[in-house]
């Protein structure tokens, strides 16, 4: 029997993988896509699999929709992978973004206990940003939360309407807390492909300077392609659950810019701090990197490290790509989309 997969967000970088994943293990794909003007297919043109996948149309605003989408679909796994995922977004748009991260979840969750669909798995995309002011090192499925962003506080809801369905209504639904996750199919607003393709501007010289807010915080970053795979693992179980997916490893955005600028001939100097920092190219003695307010939130995550020993125990999850491979793959797409003059990044 082929296996149903609905995936919502599947324009967005995670569904691309996902999907990519899926129909190599052979499951019928159901993509979602929000109605636009012109609807945004690049990733999945990007990873070849455009073709090979069923869409509709979807919109986690309205309930109509979900219901009439689920129904039709018939799905055996649901992947709810849309969000309005930018953090920085969220505190300019709080009520959007509570409407589309919370009862979005909810309006899924009660699509499948209106439809009695008990055997439909459902995969919540939770986030380490629940950690937010994190109250202990490393940060593993016990430690309590602290939300710093409406972002973090609508995924709250929506982690624990998650876990609620589950314990209410006995239905198959699993959350993934997943720590910052990259490729070079990230968004380009993201510090790590902003770096990655900003760099890349400035060595082919398109432009001269990178602004960036705050370069102290610490983020544990993996590989996106790695990550989708724990959110399959989550839902073969026989039993749902909640997981963090993470490396285990934690670096600053200073450290990420350092790491990435000799793979474009450049080496990183600091001076200044905070506001003040700048980055010189030591080769041409350029500034490259300057620090722009409006780039900084108005309250911070400081610091993600998660400790993911339950996936790699329970479900046999293993990162395989380590931080340097991630920025390698990040920075040498970059180089060649600017080299290639290539527009849909
Ligand atoms: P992404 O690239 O920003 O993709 C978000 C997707 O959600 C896009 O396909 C977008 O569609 C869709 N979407 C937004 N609003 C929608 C709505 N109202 N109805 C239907 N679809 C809507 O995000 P991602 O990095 O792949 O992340 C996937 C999920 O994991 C998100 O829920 C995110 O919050 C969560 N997460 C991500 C990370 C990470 O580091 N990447 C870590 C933890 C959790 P359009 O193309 O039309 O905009
Ligand atoms: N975006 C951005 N742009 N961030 C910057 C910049 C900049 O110019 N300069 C510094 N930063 C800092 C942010 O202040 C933040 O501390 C860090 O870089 C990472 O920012 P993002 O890449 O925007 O990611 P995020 O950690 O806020 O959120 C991402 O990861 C979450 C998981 O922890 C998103 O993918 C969320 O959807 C996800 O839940």
């Amino acid at each position: 029997m082929v296996k149903t997969a609905f995936i919502t967000g599947i324009s967005g970088q995670d569904g691309a993988y996902l999907a990519k994943l899926l129909l190599e293990k052979g499951y019928r794909i159901v993509g979602a896509t929000r109605r636009t003007a012109s609807i945004n297919t690049h990733r999945l043109q990007y990873l070849g699999i455009e073709q090979d996948i069923e869409f509709v149309e979807f919109d986690l605003l309205e309930f109509t929709n979900i219901l009439r989408v689920i129904e039709r679909t018939a799905p055996d796994e649901i992947y709810n992978l849309a969000a309005q995922s930018f953090v920085g977004t969220s505190f300019e748009q709080p009520l959007f973004t509570a409407d589309v991260d919370a009862m979005g979840v909810t309006r899924i969750l009660e699509a499948i206990r209106t439809f009695g669909m008990t055997n439909c798995r459902y995969y919540q995309a939770s986030t380490s940003e629940l950690f937010g002011k994190a109250q202990a090192v490393p940060q593993n499925e016990q430690t309590s939360f602290h939300p710093r962003s409406p972002y973090g506080v609508a995924k709250l809801y929506g982690h624990w309407i998650t876990v609620n369905y589950r314990e209410a209504f006995g239905l198959h639904s699993s959350s993934g807390i997943l720590f910052n996750h990259e490729s070079p199919l990230r968004g380009v607003e993201f510090v790590t492909r902003k770096i990655t393709l900003g760099l890349a501007n400035i060595a082919a010289g398109n432009q001269d300077v990178l602004e960036l807010g705050n370069l102290d915080a610490q983020r544990d970053w993996g590989f996106a392609g790695d990550y989708v795979e724990a959110m399959w693992l989550m839902l073969q179980q026989d039993e749902p659950g909640d997981y963090v997916i993470a490396t285990g490893k934690t670096h600053s955005i200073r450290k990420f810019i350092e790491i990435a600028a000799p793979l474009y001939g450049m080496e990183i100097e600091w001076s200044g701090e905070a506001e003040d920092a700048i980055g010189i190219d030591r080769k041409t003695g350029k500034t490259i990197i300057t620090i722009n307010q409006a780039f900084f939130r108005p309250a911070e995550v400081d610091l993600l490290i998660g400790d993911s020993s339950i996936a790699r125990d329970k479900l046999g999850w293993n990162c395989k790509t380590n931080f340097s491979e991630l920025v390698e793959m990040m920075a040498a797409a970059d180089q060649k989309r600017v080299g290639e003059r290539q527009v849909n990044f």
